[in-house]
């Protein structure tokens, strides 16, 4: 049974009012808002068991560095990743792109060759990509999309060329929402021996992911917006890569050996971890991780989808009100626009009814280059929100719509 009211009590923080409304958090894309045992395991851990990892014979680090083992191996079993020692925790999803991005292109990117992005991409996985290539003197190529939002897979496979090296490409548009064919993408990548990069920052808290069955080379995603801390990411890679690409960073701890001329690197995954990691949003990610865990993530899946349909619905028939990306599969956010109105705008008058949206380009410009607009309003879901608070969205939506025109 996934009862949401029920569950709305394991978050605090939304059972406030902002500006004398109840708070409705349609802000998920952004950030999540985080459950008791989250915020108690990092209370836990200060109080209680703070002491580096992998560095100490003393108790408190012999449980700290348990602490943060354990963490890995729920992370591995949440993603089915066939061993713990390629989870490779970061700062954040953006850390774990750019990782890739560097250390790839150091290895094996040479002038003339090419990579493959869409055009819906997070600047996080488009920027990265073009500081590379820029220094290898590489190509970057963009797969297109269409008016509803939808990747051109006939365009993407003629893109291939035998100077293609690698490709990187988004899960889900945390812009328009769309659900990209993933598995489809990995196939045509692996049918040119082509590594694929998956960047799951807006997938992998809304339904389950298995990157064996995906068979993706690298997955990536952060703790903030699955309902874990900020700070703390994921990188998980297949053994096979990670053994042949070189360090990223250098420091303490992925280290086996260092003399003053030379240094013997350490195992996976510690080569990838160079100094003194967030141990504590590791551990609490893992919290987060096992909380979804027993909710169940088809039952959140299911949840959200009807959220979906419902505000779609909803949406749809406001007047002046214009859905930006129409795909026929989304997942957790949903641009408009409003006729004669900024989005800004919009953002502002609805957080005076307690409603948190985002607004403005959400670090995705070429985006709003397509379509032409300077920027949108965003509402995304998380498992906590409810039909209730759509319903009150919408009428005031309708309101602040009309009041424009
Ligand atoms: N990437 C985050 C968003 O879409 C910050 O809002």
């Amino acid at each position: 049974m996934f009862d949401v009211e029920t569950i709305r009590k394991d978050f605090p923080i939304l059972s406030q009012k902002v500006n004398n409304h109840n708070l409705v958090y349609f802000d998920n894309a952004a950030t999540t808002q985080k459950p008791q045992a989250v915020i108690d395991a990092i209370v836990e851990s200060y109080t209680k068991t703070n002491s580096n990892i992998h560095r100490g014979i003393h108790t408190l680090s012999q449980i700290s560095t348990n602490l943060y083992e354990a963490a890995r191996k729920t992370v591995q079993s949440f993603i089915h990743a066939p061993h713990d020692y390629e989870i490779i925790f970061t700062k954040g999803v953006t850390e774990s792109l750019n990782l890739v991005a560097q250390i790839f292109s150091e290895a094996f990117l040479e002038e003339g060759d090419e990579v493959i992005v869409s055009a819906m991409e997070h600047h996080s996985n488009l920027v990265p990509w073009q500081i590379v290539c820029e220094r290898h003197k590489a190509h970057l190529k963009f797969i297109p999309f269409n008016h509803d939002g939808v990747l051109d897979i006939e365009a993407y496979k003629n893109l291939f060329t035998e100077k293609t090296k690698f490709v990187s490409v988004v899960h889900v548009s945390n812009t328009l929402g769309t659900v990209n064919p993933i598995k489809t993408m990995i196939d045509i990548a692996h049918g040119h021996n082509v590594p694929i990069m998956i960047d799951g920052a807006q997938s992998v808290q809304h339904f389950p992911i298995d990157v064996q069955e995906l068979d993706c080379d690298f997955f990536a995603f952060s703790g903030h917006k699955i309902y874990a801390p900020t700070g703390i990411g994921v990188l998980w890679g297949k053994e096979k890569w990670l053994e042949k690409l070189p360090p990223y960073q250098g420091g303490g701890d992925m280290i086996k050996t260092v003399t003053l001329e030379k240094t013997i690197y350490n195992d996976l995954p510690f080569k990838f971890e160079a100094g003194t990691t967030n141990y504590v949003g590791a551990h609490a990610l893992g919290v987060a991780l096992n909380y979804l865990t027993n909710l169940g993530m088809e039952n959140i899946h299911s949840h959200e989808k009807d959220l979906m349909l419902y505000a779609t619905e909803k949406l749809s028939q406001i007047p002046y009100v214009t859905i930006i990306g129409n795909a026929p599969e989304k997942a957790g956010a949903i641009s408009f626009e409003v006729d004669g109105a900024h989005s800004a705008d919009i953002g502002m008058i609805l957080d005076k009814q307690g409603i948190a949206i985002r607004t403005g380009t959400h670090c995705t410009e070429p985006i709003m280059q397509y379509y032409g607009v300077p920027g949108t309003a965003r509402m995304s879901f998380g498992l906590y929100n409810t039909r209730d608070e759509i319903d009150y969205f919408v009428k005031m939506l309708s309101k602040i719509a009309m009041m424009f025109q």
